[in-house]
């Protein structure tokens, strides 16, 4: 199947398919979390970072509706695509994956939302909170093959929360992005929120900075709303419970501000569309990547 023409944004339209895919590796992470690796048919389109796809385990399941994941790697492998996965098992259906064995099958829909803008211009800032470090990875392996390199922020409530670090930090070594950290007790990098350790560090960085965000939605109000005074552009990576992942169940909305309201009105009236209706943005077609000036964060959870 195809995607609705209505998803070309600023990342890219692009079509979805739903296809059978393979375990090939998964693994402890740390931390109760767990690293998956799906081999997809490269026919699957190439996700970009910030973009996400519906997992459904086959019957017999304790969960009838599939489970939204963010992509953490892409890898070519022959004429197979593996999508990488860092999650956490919190409920019957992460549960349930956690089970699945290497050669065991799912089936995958996607690439699924907008991923991040990493086109636009200026100091690319990538800022993470928790099992939010994965998806931003793979936003710097995509900058440096820009011929970017960029800031990377990781904050959590103890070093023993900051999810893989070591990983974080080869990484980022391999692709030329430099590691600032911060921790509510202070025992790892700098004693406070990852807002802190920006604050800290803006100042010595190249303006403008674009952030990209993926953590807690705390973590990510905080971040946009300390980019939105500053009048610096942030792109914030949301959740919200789905069920389809492609506009048509409304089960993921997101209040609008006034300003995407308005947008939303002088484009389409008030006719609704997968994308939402001019109250609501559908967190999977019109994000999951949103713009902070574009949500009311009065009405986030
Ligand atoms: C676009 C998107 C990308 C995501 N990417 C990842 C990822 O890369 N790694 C990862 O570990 N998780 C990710 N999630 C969250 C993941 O989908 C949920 O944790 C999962 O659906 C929970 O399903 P469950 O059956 O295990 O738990 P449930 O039994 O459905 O819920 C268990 C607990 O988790 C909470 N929960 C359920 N869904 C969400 C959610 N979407 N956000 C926050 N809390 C939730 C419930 O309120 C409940 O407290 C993503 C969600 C979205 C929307
Ligand atoms: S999950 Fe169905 S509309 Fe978003």
């Amino acid at each position: 199947m195809t995607a609705p023409a209505t998803l070309g944004g600023s990342t890219r339209a692009e079509s979805w398919s739903q296809v059978v895919a393979r375990v090939a590796r998964h693994r402890e992470y740390g931390l109760g979390h767990r690293w998956l690796d799906l081999e997809v048919p490269r026919s699957f389109g190439r996700p970009v970072s910030g973009q996400f796809v519906q997992i459904l385990l086959g019957a017999p399941a304790p969960v009838l509706l599939p489970r939204p994941m963010s992509v953490a790697a892409v890898r070519e492998r022959g004429d197979r695509r593996v999508l990488g996965f860092l999650y956490g098992a919190v409920g019957a259906g992460t549960v349930a994956l956690s089970q699945q064995a290497v050669g065991d099958q799912v089936e995958v829909l996607g690439p699924l939302g907008r991923g991040y803008p990493l086109e636009v211009p200026g100091t690319p800032v990538l800022v993470a909170g928790g099992r939010g470090v994965a998806p931003l990875l793979f936003a710097a392996e995509a900058l440096k093959r820009a011929g970017r390199r960029c800031e990377f922020f990781f904050g959590a409530r103890n070093k023993a929360a900051l999810v893989g670090l070591e990983d974080a930090q080869r990484w980022l070594d391999r692709v030329g992005g430099r590691l600032h950290l911060a921790t509510d007790d202070g025992s790892r990098g700098l004693r406070g929120t990852v807002v802190e350790r920006l604050e800290r560090a803006a100042g010595r960085l190249p303006p403008p900075l674009v952030i990209h965000a993926c953590g807690p939605h705390a973590m990510l109000e905080a971040v946009g709303r300390w980019a939105m005074r500053r009048g610096w552009p942030s792109f914030l990576a949301m959740e919200s419970v789905m069920a389809c992942g492609t506009g048509v169940c409304r089960g993921c909305p997101m209040a609008r501000s006034a300003e995407a309201k308005a947008r939303y009105r002088a484009r389409r009236g008030d006719s609704p569309s997968l994308l939402g209706n001019a109250e609501y943005a559908m967190c999977c077609t019109e994000g999951p990547v949103f713009r902070a000036e574009d949500l009311d964060w009065d009405k986030v959870d």
